[in-house]
């Protein structure tokens, strides 16, 4: 796959060895500071997760409603260009309601569609965060990771959950790479996230080729895989 226009995608995730991904109830403890430590080693420039994924990070501002506001034209947005790290978000209808325009220093950035209000994207800029369009009414991945590389030169991207927008970027042919950590938890629930989710009747089964097995402290596996293409 070619990367030059695009950044290059390493899912990192932690599921169960049941490919649950819900953590809450596992009692993890330390294991969670191997998974940032196993980020680092990519040296990334950004991540990027879905828009449940990122509420707890977003906070609970107000949108306020404009009164007599002006049309803003569906016209990406950069706040900031050189960060030296980007948090993005895929929200498709403008549903995070951003405290600040950094997570931990790390530049905001949010996918939206086109069908957002004038009023969510008026919140954004006073907000400072940066957002971009990635589609009339639904998004296109590939779309998406273009824009990252243009508008913000990102090279190296973590994708890091949940399930459903990992299963969209599955399915769009557009994981390079996969880092899972499994978790020494059998979970067994049924219904919830999973490490893909991937909605609709056609399965996008794909082949992976094993880059490396290393045990981890915490009784952690660590797995890397080569997307095939
Ligand atoms: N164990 C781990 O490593 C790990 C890592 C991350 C997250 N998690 C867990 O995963 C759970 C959440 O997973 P989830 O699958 O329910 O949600 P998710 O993937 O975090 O977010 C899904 C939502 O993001 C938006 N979205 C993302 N990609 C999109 C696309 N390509 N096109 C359109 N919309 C897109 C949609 O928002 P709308 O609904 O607004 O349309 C969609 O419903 C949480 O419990 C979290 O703690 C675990």
């Amino acid at each position: 796959m070619r990367t030059k226009d695009r950044p290059y995608v390493i899912c990192h995730m932690v599921p169960s060895i049941d490919g649950r991904i819900v953590v809450r109830d596992w009692k993890l403890g330390s294991a969670l500071r191997e998974y940032e430590k196993t980020a680092a080693t990519f040296g990334a420039d950004a991540w990027i997760i879905g828009r449940i994924s990122m509420e707890p990070y977003a906070g609970k501002a107000r949108v306020p409603v404009r009164k007599n506001g002006a049309p803003i034209a569906r016209k990406d947005f950069v706040a900031e260009r050189d960060a030296t790290s980007y948090a993005i978000a895929i929200d498709p209808s403008g549903k995070l309601r951003w405290e600040k325009s950094d997570i931990d220093g790390e530049h905001v950035v949010t996918v939206l569609t086109e069908s957002v209000t004038d009023d969510y994207l008026a919140f954004l800029q006073s907000k400072g965060v940066s957002y971009l369009f990635g589609g009339k009414s639904r998004i296109d991945v590939a779309v998406v990771l273009r824009k990252l590389r243009s508008c913000f030169g990102i090279k190296r991207l973590l994708l890091e959950g949940g399930g459903k927008i990992n299963g969209h970027f599955l399915a769009a042919d557009q994981i390079d790479e996969l880092s899972i950590l499994v978790a020494p938890v059998a979970d067994g629930s049924v219904g919830t996230p999973s490490l893909f989710n991937v909605a609709g009747r056609r399965t996008p089964v794909r082949a992976l080729k094993l880059l490396s097995i290393e045990k981890r402290a915490s009784d952690l596996v660590w797995l890397r895989y080569r997307v095939r293409q």
